[in-house]
C-alpha cells in the first residue's frame, strides 16, 4: 500500500508587533490559526473562516489582511501588527480611546478586526466622511452594536489624531 507522506512542519519567522517571533506550522496553517495557537496572539479572532466577517483581520507589512485567508507561510520574514500591539507602550491608543468614550463595542468579538483595519484606512484618509467609514465597516460584521457608535468613534478618532498631529 502506497504510504501517504504527511506535510512536513514549516518554520516560520516574523515580526509581531515589533518583537521577532519564530513558530511551526504545516504548509496549509492559516495565519490566523498560527498567530492564536503558535504565536499566543489571541487578541485575533476567528469568526467565518473564509473572509467574510472581519474579524481576523490584522496588519501585514502594513496592509490590514485577513489572516484566514493567508496562509502562515507567507507571513514568513515580514511584519504583523495585531491588536496587542496597536497602542505600543500606552495603555490605549487614540482609536482605543474613542471606541470606550462612544460605547463602540459589546461583546467586542469583531472589535479588534475593525481596529486593525480602522487603523490603516486614518492613515490613508485623515479626514474620512461618515460614508467613507460606513463603506470600510461594510467589510466587518457586528452583531451587537447597529454600527452608529462604531462610526462616531471613528470618526472622533479621526479628529482626535488630526488635532495631535496638527493637521
Ligand atoms: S474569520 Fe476571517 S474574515 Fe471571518
Ligand atoms: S461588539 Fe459584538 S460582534 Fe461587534
Amino acid at each position: 500500500m502506497k504510504r501517504i507522506e504527511r506535510d512536513a512542519r514549516r518554520r516560520v519567522t516574523l515580526t509581531l508587533n515589533g518583537a521577532q517571533r519564530s513558530g511551526w506550522c504545516e504548509s496549509r496553517t492559516l495565519l490566523s490559526d498560527f498567530l492564536r495557537h503558535e504565536l499566543g496572539a489571541t487578541g485575533t479572532h476567528v469568526g467565518c473562516e473564509h473572509g467574510v466577517c472581519g474579524a481576523c483581520t490584522v496588519r501585514v507589512d502594513g496592509m490590514a489582511v485577513r489572516t484566514c485567508l493567508m496562509l502562515a507561510v507567507q507571513a514568513d520574514g515580514r511584519r504583523v501588527d495585531t491588536v496587542e500591539g496597536l497602542a505600543g507602550t500606552q495603555a490605549m491608543n487614540a482609536l482605543q480611546l474613542a471606541f470606550k468614550r462612544h460605547h463602540a463595542l459589546q461583546c467586542g468579538f469583531c472589535t479588534p478586526g475593525i481596529l486593525m483595519s480602522v487603523s490603516q484606512f486614518l492613515e490613508r484618509v485623515p479626514e474620512p466622511s461618515e460614508q467613507q467609514v460606513r463603506e470600510l465597516l461594510s467589510g466587518h460584521l457586528c452583531r451587537c452594536t447597529g454600527y452608529t457608535t462604531i462610526v462616531q468613534a471613528v470618526l472622533d478618532a479621526a479628529a482626535v489624531q488630526r488635532e495631535t498631529s496638527g493637521a
